[in-house]
């Protein structure tokens, strides 16, 4: 991508515009439908290493992090090795176990974050095996790894992530994928992950093309003094995320919390000056949510969802192209990308360069 406009009025309205050719861009040359896996070039890591894994450490700040918790699950479900993503920043004060079994990971847009590239050192020096999942080819992170996978969503100018975080996501099903048909992922399931990676750049689209729905939602939510947004398991990270891209680029508090976690605290909060943000897959985790949807309702709460059918419960839902299970995740956060920006709009904020933040956190 070129750094022009393109019509856009920010970088950030472009380049959520620009994911359906990004995930193209990182699927592309990787699928090996012979063996239903992945090439993937730069990872050093043969099938004999794969299978020697046995634990994997995400690490990453903000988006990244988030991102990483995705991943972590994708690996836990693909591959069946226990996974789990922590802020870079907090790992490496904590004096962490280095554990030579366990597979490190660190996720980076710029690739220059210092609390990521401090952790990876340290693991270094612990002679850990560290892999990179970074966007800025030749980047600190990149060339401290071991080796890693670029994500290759092209240049992100805006401070607030968006297409970036969609092809970290992306690029951790390719690695669950890799990891998982080196252990017991069947070539079926390998073949119908495949199908569902394919399949996204044309949902991102059809995402993207509900936008006149969600400018208008946003507007009307933009009134909000405070967002709560629910998910669960696969559906928390994507909560996260959308509650941060609110918080960074309209200023309006948001909290993100499981939906199983409502009746131990947060229900004090609903009521209906405080709308909630509800991610609902239809997973087998359904009828869970749905009853939090009903706990939400019963205290006057307004309710938005993202779901792939239309929610009875909720006031309004956003309905996302269905995808396999464990690849939902990755589409229903950019319905969510395009509420923060139109939320942001709606109250004049400077969206491509929201306040106290920079887009690179290079310093400690
Ligand atoms: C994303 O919207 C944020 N501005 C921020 O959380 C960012 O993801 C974080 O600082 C990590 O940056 P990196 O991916 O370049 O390491």
């Amino acid at each position: 991508e070129s750094y022009d406009m393109g019509g856009h009025d920010t970088y950030m309205h472009k380049e959520i515009h620009e994911q359906a050719d990004a995930v193209d861009r990182a699927l592309r040359g990787r699928i090996d439908d012979r063996f239903s896996t992945v090439h993937l070039g730069g990872l050093n890591l043969d099938a004999r290493d794969a299978r020697a894994v046995r634990r994997v450490k995400i690490l990453g700040c903000g988006t990244s992090y988030h991102a990483g918790q995705i991943g972590a699950q994708m690996i836990e479900e693909l591959a069946r090795i226990p996974a789990d993503a922590e802020p870079a920043s907090e790992f490496r004060y904590r004096n962490p176990v280095v554990d030579p079994d366990t597979l490190y990971i660190a996720v980076s847009q710029s690739g220059e974050t210092y609390d990521v590239l401090a952790a990876v050192q340290e693991l270094k020096r612990k002679g850990a095996r560290v892999l990179g999942l970074v966007n800025v080819v030749g980047s600190a992170i990149a060339r401290e790894t071991d080796g890693g996978i670029y994500v290759h969503a092209g240049p992100e100018v805006c401070v607030v992530s968006t297409k970036c975080f969609t092809n970290m996501v992306v690029s951790f099903g390719l690695l669950a994928l890799h990891l998982g048909r080196t252990r017991d992922l069947s070539v079926a399931d390998g073949k119908r992950i495949i199908e569902g990676l394919r399949k996204l750049p044309g949902q991102i689209e059809e995402i993207l093309a509900n936008e006149a729905q969600i400018e208008e939602l946003a507007k009307e939510y933009a009134e909000a003094k405070s967002m709560m947004f629910i998910g669960r398991v696969r559906g928390y990270p994507v909560a996260r995320e959308a509650s941060l891209k609110l918080k960074e680029v309209s200023y309006i508090h948001a909290e993100a919390y499981p939906a199983s976690e409502l009746k131990h605290g947060p229900l004090a909060l609903i009521e209906p000056a405080m709308p909630t943000v509800a991610i609902v897959p239809d997973d087998e985790l359904l009828e869970k949510n749905r009853a939090a949807l009903e706990e939400i309702k019963a205290r006057s709460g307004r309710i938005l969802a993202v779901a792939h059918q239309v929610q009875e419960k909720a006031d309004h839902t956003i309905v996302v192209p269905k995808n396999e299970d464990e690849l939902d995740a990755i589409l229903m956060g950019i319905p969510l990308q395009l509420f923060a920006y139109y939320t942001a709009k709606a109250m004049g904020r400077d969206i491509d360069k929201p306040r106290n933040l920079a887009k690179s956190v290079t310093v400690e």
